[in-house]
């Protein structure tokens, strides 16, 4: 519905470091006591001081009921939106309350945005599509086009650089969508429901496909009401009236493939 945010950012001197292995990444995210509460005559606390953290490489699904807070965790977290207490770091670095031009510069850069919708532009080729994610980080146009193919290759999607989004499948538009998240080398990549619009033959598709991004040490927060979809990841938190629950210690992810050998 609304457009996807793909903010000026070029401008503030936020350059992208991947944080690699020799990056010395620890944690790409964290939020500590976040309450979010809706103003208007009788206000909505939609979060009570969450606090949790996301290593690099980690793959972490949420999931809640309707109304649990999921949306305004995402846009937080996102930094769509401010916290009304607490504080969210991504990269080390409290940006959850700067300002507009801060955080548009910090998400634009850092952060990778997959929508249950694929917001794709449908007159413009896959790869054009993806080439697109960067226009506004102000790179050359040939280092965008082989950043976008070597983005649609990690998705799987080589062969159809060239296919307006009309030629692709329910998950190959999704796989577009995640590639174009992915041109900028985000530190999260941040998915709201990116299987909601999929039938299960699809879902699994798409599950895999993050799975394989994870095992390649993209750092994942997903947002699911789908239970396929959060047995992927490593940890599951739950999400219910602004509270979050995670169990303690390991939790082990279905391997691909082995979800139903054991009970
Ligand atoms: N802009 C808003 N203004 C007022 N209340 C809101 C707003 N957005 C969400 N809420 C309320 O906050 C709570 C959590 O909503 P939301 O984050 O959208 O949950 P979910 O995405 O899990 O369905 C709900 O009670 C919802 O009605
Ligand atoms: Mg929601």
């Amino acid at each position: 519905m609304n457009a996807p945010p793909y903010p000026s950012a070029a401008s503030d001197g936020i350059r992208q470091r991947h944080p690699g292995v020799d990056g010395g990444c620890r944690t790409v995210l964290h939020l500590e006591a976040v309450t979010k509460t809706y103003p208007s005559q009788s206000p909505v606390t939609a979060l009570r001081g969450v606090s949790f953290a996301v290593a690099c490489g980690e793959m972490v699904a949420i999931t809640g009921p309707s109304g649990s807070g999921k949306s305004t965790l995402l846009n937080l977290v996102g930094l769509l939106d401010r916290p009304t207490a607490g504080t969210i770091e991504i990269d080390g670095q409290d940006v959850g309350g700067s300002p507009e031009r801060r955080r548009a510069a910090v998400r634009a850069l850092r952060i990778g945005f997959v929508f249950q919708s694929f917001h794709l532009l449908p007159h413009r080729t896959a790869l054009e599509n993806v080439m697109l994610a960067q226009v506004y980080t102000g790179l050359a146009r040939r280092g965008r086009r082989a950043a976008a193919l070597d983005a649609l290759a990690q998705v799987g999607l080589s062969e159809r650089t060239g296919s307006l989004p009309s030629a692709l499948s329910g998950g190959e538009r999704q796989r577009v969508a995640i590639a174009r998240a992915l041109l900028n080398r985000p530190s999260l990549l941040l998915c709201d429901e990116p299987t909601g619009n999929l039938d299960s033959a699809t879902t699994a598709e798409i599950s895999s496909v993050l799975e394989g991004l994870h095992r390649d040490g993209t750092t994942l927060l997903v947002i699911t009401h789908n239970p396929a979809v959060a047995q992927r990841a490593q940890r599951r938190i739950t999400i219910r009236d602004g509270y979050l629950t995670e169990p303690p210690g390991p939790q082990a992810a279905a391997p691909d493939g082995a979800r139903h050998v054991q009970g």
